[in-house]
């Protein structure tokens, strides 16, 4: 089957995108200590912004918000000042760039609270490791948000918003997957609350629907993304239920018109696909507007998955950290570099902004 409708225009929200190559949000660590973003990033972004769009790595919102060694914020005006520096390079080179707002939750850690304990839906830690500037460490048990707290976090999402608004980003990516602090609100294996917010489904989903509400009223609908992972077991998640857990926050998501809904789950086979039945296609027909799929996918299982009507984009993650210029390589065949794992995660330009390309950007 021809792969052509891969590079053919879609309009998300108020996006307009060259083609439905979407690049996933990518955790690089080489942002300055303080979350300001690094000159390098600048380049980095600049060379990807063929995607149709590029959704930024997970970014914090908040100081309690944030977890992970060198990862960007945006929250002060330096961070705001980083930002533009990326944004205007991808805009020259003709590119659209989301931010991807994060609050870590359960998964940050005391050495980047002061010591405190980072916060989550309930006091239930997971098994794995913070990334600290001293490596990893343990998770720690987390302390239970209190439901007076809740407004104050979600004001954290809404003064993100603004920044990434005036940092110049064309929108805004809800992080509420993979473990971070919306999807431990979500799934009951780390929500065992018993007030508004935890125990049915409506109210798991209470936290993630009020700060879509506030992001939204922030900017508007058409320019918000979300982002769930239904089945991700990473970050020591689970739901007794996630069919019925995900499809309903994917149905309550239609109120707010988004500029689309981003659901990560690996196609059937891969080695990211969590066992059981897949949860993407019943949020596919419970969500109304714009869809974007991710995990695992190559030029040809994505081409299918649109011509099938199965999603309308697809996000492409470590397929981008090798190679910026993903687009024309699909669409002329040509290889692809292989990634190097070790340089994911920390370090400067190796790994990062030296992937050779056949087509450079703005060539
Ligand atoms: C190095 C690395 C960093 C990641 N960082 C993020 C992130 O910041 N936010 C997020 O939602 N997902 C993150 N992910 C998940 C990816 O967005 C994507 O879902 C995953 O790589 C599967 O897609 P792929 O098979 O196309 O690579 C990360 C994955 C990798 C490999």
């Amino acid at each position: 089957m021809s792969q052509e409708i891969l590079f053919t225009p879609f309009q998300a929200g108020a996006v307009e995108l060259s083609n439905r190559m979407v690049m996933a949000p990518l955790t690089r660590g080489r942002a300055n200590q303080d979350g300001t973003p690094h000159p390098r990033m600048v380049e980095y972004y600049r060379q990807r912004a063929t995607a149709g769009l590029i959704i930024s790595e997970a970014t914090a919102i908040s100081p309690q918000g944030y977890g992970w060694a060198n990862a960007p914020g945006i929250y002060t005006q330096a961070h705001v000042e980083g930002w533009k520096q990326v944004t205007e390079a991808v805009h020259q080179a003709g590119g659209k760039i989301f931010l991807q707002l994060w609050h870590m939750g359960r998964a940050s850690h005391p050495d980047f609270q002061n010591g405190a304990l980072p916060v989550s839906a309930s006091a239930i830690a997971a098994n794995g490791d913070a990334h600290t500037p001293s490596g990893k460490k343990p998770y720690v048990t987390p302390r239970a948000l209190e439901t007076s707290e809740i407004p104050g976090v979600i004001q954290d999402y809404v003064r993100a918003t603004r920044l990434a608004r005036e940092a110049g980003f064309d929108g805004v990516e809800i992080h509420a997957a993979n473990g971070y602090l919306i999807d431990q609100f979500l799934r009951d294996g780390s929500n065992q609350r018993t007030d508004d917010y935890g125990g049915s489904i409506a109210n798991r989903s209470r936290f993630l629907l009020e700060v879509t509400a506030a992001v939204v009223g922030a900017w508007s609908g058409e320019h918000v993304g979300v982002r769930l992972s239904p089945t991700n077991p990473y970050n020591d998640m689970r739901d007794s239920d996630p069919t019925a857990t995900f499809t309903h926050a994917a149905k309550t998501l239609n109120r707010f018109k988004l500029a689309y809904l981003h659901v990560l789950e690996a196609v059937p086979g891969h080695m990211l696909a969590a066992p059981g039945p897949r949860v993407s296609p019943h949020m596919r027909k419970a969500f109304k507007g714009p869809f974007i799929t991710n995990g695992g996918y190559d030029a040809a299982a994505a081409a299918h998955s649109i011509n099938e009507g199965e999603t309308d984009m697809i996000a492409f993650g470590v397929p981008f950290i090798a190679n910026p210029d993903l687009v024309h390589r699909y669409r002329t065949g040509a290889a692809l570099n292989p990634p190097d794992m070790s340089t994911f995660y920390g370090g400067t330009e190796k790994g990062y902004t030296d992937y050779p390309v056949l087509q450079p950007v703005n060539a």
